[in-house]
């Protein structure tokens, strides 16, 4: 039987049921930022927050089946178009969609909206398209967070990538990567923001002191 939840109760719910999971790879912070740029995407773009904010908050849990040597294999615009960082990120996925299955399950939420949150967790990474107005704005939340201030410099450091070839890379995927034109225009202000950050760098500084 589906359960009626407050919307605070159930973020609540999803962020303490997540919790474990998300640790494995260090992902809270991640999910949490994806989180609010989701929320920003859903109020210019519209959407259904009952299955874009559920899948955001567990589209990652998944990493936790994953061999934690195979995960830096994984990491991030490094692993593009590699097969092993492919068939990770397939694991990921898969195991993601299924524990995000059991959680949902476990909290009475509608059978419905679970099965169109399953579906897009079980391919939030792996592929380009979009059934939905929703899948997009979870995929384009994700990749968002490489561009904020916080994940950015995060990925610098978890990928040991230099900073000024990190912008590049994310300045030249950004057209293939978002769906969206809200979420392609946020990125776009996101690099600028970066750029600045960089150029008051020191030479062969590692990260900025604020
Ligand atoms: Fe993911
Ligand atoms: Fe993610």
């Amino acid at each position: 039987m589906n359960t009626v939840w407050t919307w605070p109760e159930l973020e609540t719910r999803l962020f303490e049921e997540a919790d474990i999971y998300l640790e494995v790879r260090g992902d809270r912070l991640h999910t949490r930022i994806a989180r609010q740029w989701a929320l920003a995407l859903l109020e210019q773009e519209g959407g259904d927050r009952r299955v874009v904010e559920p899948a955001v908050i567990l589209h990652d849990v998944g990493w936790s089946a994953v061999d934690p040597v195979k995960i830096s294999a994984a990491f991030g615009v490094r692993a593009d178009g590699k097969a092993e960082a492919r068939e990770v990120n397939r694991i990921h996925e898969i195991e993601g969609a299924s524990i995000a299955r059991r959680i949902l399950e476990s909290l009475g939420y509608d059978e419905r909206l679970t099965r169109r949150i399953v579906r897009i967790i079980e391919r939030h990474d792996s592929t380009m398209e979009a059934g939905s107005l929703e899948e997009r704005l979870v995929k384009d939340a994700d990749k968002l967070w490489r561009y904020s201030g916080t994940g950015f410099w995060t990925e610098i450091e978890r990928q040991e990538v230099d900073p000024r070839s990190y912008h590049r890379r994310l300045t030249l995927r950004r057209r293939e990567w978002f769906l969206t034109r809200t979420a392609f225009r946020m990125a776009g202000e996101e690099l600028q923001c970066r750029g600045r950050e960089l150029e008051k760098r020191a030479p062969g500084q590692h990260r900025d002191s604020g």
